[in-house]
């Protein structure tokens, strides 16, 4: 029975990726949704390799042509599709947005990102598929079924933090790219990529939140055993409004001469925010230090307290004495 329920989800989810997209091709579609891509500089390929769709400014008009077609109301609420509230008419969960259908690693749609069109409204600006049978967000990464031959072939993994970055970036030629999606990065998230590369390079965006995401997705990875690098873009830009305005070679000019590997990243961010203040200079080394014990190979760890000595101007012996304490009390 649930492995049914389940296909019955896959289905469902797959008959509303169709809609949508059909949708962008109604009048409507076209003068809302299709005008809008346009408008971020995505072309007709681009469109159709996502899978991109509209979803009608109504109340009901996908869960009406579901039902018509045959699906029960049941597995429509399941699939985060339609909004059942007691008294009322079924709605539709997404209205008036453009769509970012989330495939799987296999390339099935099992979820859907939805942007709003509008800008002055308090309404979320993205509103995603609740979790279902199908779609754990927390296992799954943006664009993995389009990035995973890249990211094989180049042997690393471009991670950026929206859907709109992974679109932007394959428009110009760079497929080996997934988003974690808003949500901070998790373990499962990491796991997934492993499976095709043990190289991550974290390009989230130009701003104080992408920093601190990129501080933290940063030892999660390196206690995955995975080798990690972090590009920082300039204020207020991510990747895909820096595609965007420099070109194909121009970004990635920006990520070979830009591109850190964590340590020098982790002190080169920290040492802004601590300035001269002695106390704070010693958290901060603790800090590194704690950093450096999460990675399970012994020699790369030898390389990293190398680093740290070599960019803070300390003994390298008094890191691997800290380091060395610091992982005997873990255990
Ligand atoms: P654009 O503004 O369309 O360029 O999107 P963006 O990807 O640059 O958005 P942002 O950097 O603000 O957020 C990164 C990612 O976080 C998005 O792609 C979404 O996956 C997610 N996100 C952003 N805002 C929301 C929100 O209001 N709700 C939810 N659920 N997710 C969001
Ligand atoms: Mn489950
Ligand atoms: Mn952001
Ligand atoms: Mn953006
Ligand atoms: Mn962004």
């Amino acid at each position: 029975l649930a492995q049914n329920e389940r296909e019955s989800l896959f289905i469902v989810t797959d008959f509303a990726q169709k809609y949508y997209a059909d949708q962008l091709r109604t009048e409507e579609g076209q003068s809302i949704g299709q005008s809008y891509f346009k408008e971020r500089g995505f072309n007709q390929s681009t469109i159709e390799k996502f899978g991109l769709g509209y979803s009608r400014d109504g109340w009901d008009a996908f869960t009406k042509h579901a039902i018509k077609s045959g699906f029960k109301l049941e597995i429509l609420e399941k699939a985060g599709l339609s909004i059942i509230k007691e008294g009322k008419d079924p709605i539709d969960r997404f209205r008036g947005r453009v769509i970012f259908p989330i495939n799987n690693v296999a390339g099935k749609p099992i979820a859907f990102g939805a942007r709003i069109l509008k800008k002055d409204t308090k309404a979320p600006k993205y509103l995603n598929s609740p979790e279902t049978e199908i779609y754990h967000k927390s296992r799954i990464v943006y664009g993995i079924y389009t990035a995973k031959n890249g990211i094989r072939t180049e042997d690393n993994c471009y991670l950026v933090e929206g859907y709109t970055d992974v679109v932007s970036l394959n428009q110009a030629g760079i497929e080996n790219v997934v988003a974690s999606s808003g949500t901070s990065l998790t373990k499962e998230q990491i796991q997934l990529i492993r499976r095709f590369s043990t190289n991550i390079t974290i390009l989230y965006d130009g701003d104080a939140a992408g920093i601190n995401a990129s501080l933290r997705g940063t030892d999660l990875i390196l206690e995955e055993g995975m080798n990690v690098r972090v590009v920082v873009f300039p204020d207020g830009e991510d990747p895909d409004s820096y595609v965007q305005k420099v070109g194909s070679d121009g970004f990635v000019n920006y990520i070979k001469e830009n591109q850190k590997d964590f340590i020098r990243f982790k002190t080169e961010v920290s040492l802004q925010k601590v300035g001269n203040d002695p106390v704070a200079r010693a958290g901060l080394i603790s800090d590194l230090v704690e950093t450096i014990t999460k990675i399970p190979d012994a020699i790369k760890r030898a390389v990293f307290y190398k680093e740290v000595a070599h960019l803070l101007e300390i003994d390298e012996s008094v890191l691997i004495t800290e380091g060395n304490k610091l992982s005997r009390k873990r255990v």
